[in-house]
């Protein structure tokens, strides 16, 4: 079990002879150490990042630094490179009091500094072109036949029949569900296992959970004409970048891993970076109701709902 620890924010924090030289101010959480790494402490000249193993003792009266833990040798802190992160996104092993505690988390790129930023996607960049470049070259062939395929490829071949009934699933308690698929693109058929977000309304009298991209309209005549008010069925992508937003029963929200965007059980988009809500698909309820899903994909990083192909 990890040390449990309680912080409060304005704590008094003293040196190693016991005289106090600023107060706390807030935590930091590095995200991909799943951990607090460092406290920021206010003192005469303003914010400054010390390091959790610059301190040596914590009572709820102070925070004490180590005799090498001089608050003149720490720079000052520019707080407009992190973010806030809510109060109760700890992982579940680690408590802490928060009474006013705020705590922030690093924003991706700015913490590495924006030169080697720039390197970075300077690097990138040329590789990305040499490999596009390489790979153009080896399309050019089969780009005709591709093209040709992809044209004949039906939309309404995606259609899905899910192994569950609307009977079997809890109301307004989203359910992911997993099945097999066959991507088809062009000439190419991978199997893969995709994932819907399945929920369940009482119905139309439901106003809570009518999908928030349907009250925006950016849903298309074809999830509009196939829609439910009794199931929604979310696409597993997150809007923002593409990752997996998970339902988090207790807080009552879907909640992205990657850059905390969170949406509400109607997918309206309550936090985060994200540029629309979650994404609804297209469903059709059958005798004994049976789940027909049509998955598709949407462009991520925009705030239309834009069908990939
Ligand atoms: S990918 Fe989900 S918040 Fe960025």
């Amino acid at each position: 079990m990890p040390q449990e620890i309680v912080f409060r924010m304005g704590v008094p924090i003293v040196n190693a002879s016991g005289q106090e030289v600023g107060s706390l101010e807030k935590l930091i959480f590095l995200e991909t150490e799943k951990k607090i790494t460092e406290i920021v402490v206010r003192d005469l000249s303003g914010l400054k990042r010390v390091p959790l193993t610059q301190v040596v003792d914590i009572t709820p009266h102070s925070i004490r630094l180590t005799p090498s833990g001089s608050l003149a040798d720490f720079p000052v802190f520019d707080i407009s490179h992190f973010e806030e992160v809510p109060l109760w996104f700890y992982p579940p092993d680690f408590r802490i009091e928060v009474g006013s505690l705020m705590t922030l988390k690093p924003q991706d790129i700015r913490l590495l500094g924006e030169s080697e930023a720039l390197s970075r996607r300077d690097f990138m960049a040329r590789s990305t072109a040499l490999v596009a470049t390489m790979i153009g070259i080896s399309l050019v062939v089969p780009i005709g036949g591709y093209v040709l395929a992809a044209a004949k490829t039906k939309l309404s071949e995606h259609w899905v029949t899910l192994p569950v009934t609307l009977d079997k699933l809890p109301v307004d308690e989203p359910v992911a569900h997993t099945f097999n698929a066959v991507s088809v693109s062009g000439w190419m058929r991978v199997p893969v296992v995709r994932t819907v977000w399945l929920i369940r309304h009482t119905g139309s009298s439901d106003p809570a959970s009518e999908p928030e991209d349907l009250k925006l309209n950016l849903d298309s005549s074809l999830e509009k004409k196939y829609s439910s008010p009794f199931l929604t069925v979310f696409s597993p992508v997150c809007p923002h970048l593409g990752c997996s937003p998970q339902w988090f029963a207790d807080q009552k929200l879907f909640i992205c891993p990657c850059h905390h965007s969170i949406y509400k059980l109607n997918g309206e988009r309550i936090g985060g970076p994200a540029p629309r809500p979650m994404d609804t698909l297209p469903v059709r309820l059958g005798k004994g109701g049976s789940i027909h899903v049509l998955y598709e994909e949407f462009q991520v990083g925009v705030p239309q709902k834009i069908r990939l192909a």
